[in-house]
């Protein structure tokens, strides 16, 4: 890994690496290390996980120290960010599809430690189950360390414009913009879920350690915005820009156009 690229302005908290590559892995060694010292004490490390193109290099730096290294996961417990809805639990695009795919069946960590927002529960249950979910977050702990992507529109998770920075787990209609991008898995637009279940704006802000990590430069507008612009909640992912423990990792790209 190479060093980190530039600073471009004073921002403590953003690191701007060479490559996307060079990114991810940074970010899959703070992981590591969180991993290591919690294992120390004793103790769990929770992550709050992402889905998407983003973190896919993450998790392959992490299942190589798995393999390599013996890094372990067996004090692991995670909670992903967000799950399409409704979505059968064996549809190859759904997101616990892709965690089983990119990370968790490579490495030791427990099933009944994997948190993913529930595809499978009834219209009715709905109110139940993200309740649910907001309280086995905090039963854990509360997350260590979330990880995040960002959409073209700003969001975190599937928190789509307009949500509020106070908002909790709960189901959201998905964004045009959302829907027009997850096209690259589904093969129209009528196929792509309208709803989905995300974590909210709040459960995100709790964390003790957030990691936003933009790669590429179809990121580089909507970082610029996110980080530079007015903090709204038209733009979800510029609450950041507020919250001390946030910690900003771009590769040279997502980062060109801020100075
Ligand atoms: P991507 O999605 O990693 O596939 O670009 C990020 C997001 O929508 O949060």
């Amino acid at each position: 890994m190479s060093s980190n690229f530039k600073k471009p302005f004073s921002t403590p908290n953003l690191n701007i690496f060479e490559t996307s590559e060079d990114a991810s892995i940074y970010v899959a060694h703070l992981i590591a290390a969180l991993i290591r010292e919690r294992q120390k004490q004793g103790q769990h490390a929770v992550l709050g996980l992402a889905t998407g193109t983003t973190p896919k290099i993450v998790y392959q730096e992490l299942i190589r120290m798995h393999n390599i290294e013996g890094l372990s996961f067996s004090n692991v417990i995670s909670f992903n960010l967000d799950e399409y809805y409704p979505i059968p639990s064996n549809d190859e695009r759904s997101f616990s599809y892709f965690m089983h795919n990119h990370l968790f069946q490579h490495v030791d960590i427990a099933p009944h430690n994997i948190h993913i927002p529930n595809f499978n529960c009834s219209n009715a249950d709905i109110i139940n189950h993200c309740v649910d979910y907001d309280q086995k977050i905090i039963k854990a702990g509360g997350i260590d360390i979330q990880l995040l992507g960002i959409g073209r529109n700003g969001h975190i998770g599937f928190n789509e414009p307009g949500s509020d920075f106070d908002s909790v787990t709960r189901l959201v209609d998905l964004d045009m913009a959302t829907k027009e991008d997850a096209l690259r898995d589904f093969i129209s637009l009528e196929e792509v879920p309208s709803h989905a279940i995300s974590i909210g704006i709040h459960n995100i802000s709790r964390a003790k350690k957030i990691i936003l990590l933009a790669l590429g430069e179809r990121k580089s507008k909507i970082i610029k915005t996110a980080l530079q612009g007015e903090v709204t909640t038209m733009l979800p992912a510029s609450v950041l820009q507020d919250l001390s423990q946030v910690e900003f990792v771009l590769d040279k790209e997502a980062g060109m156009l801020l100075g």
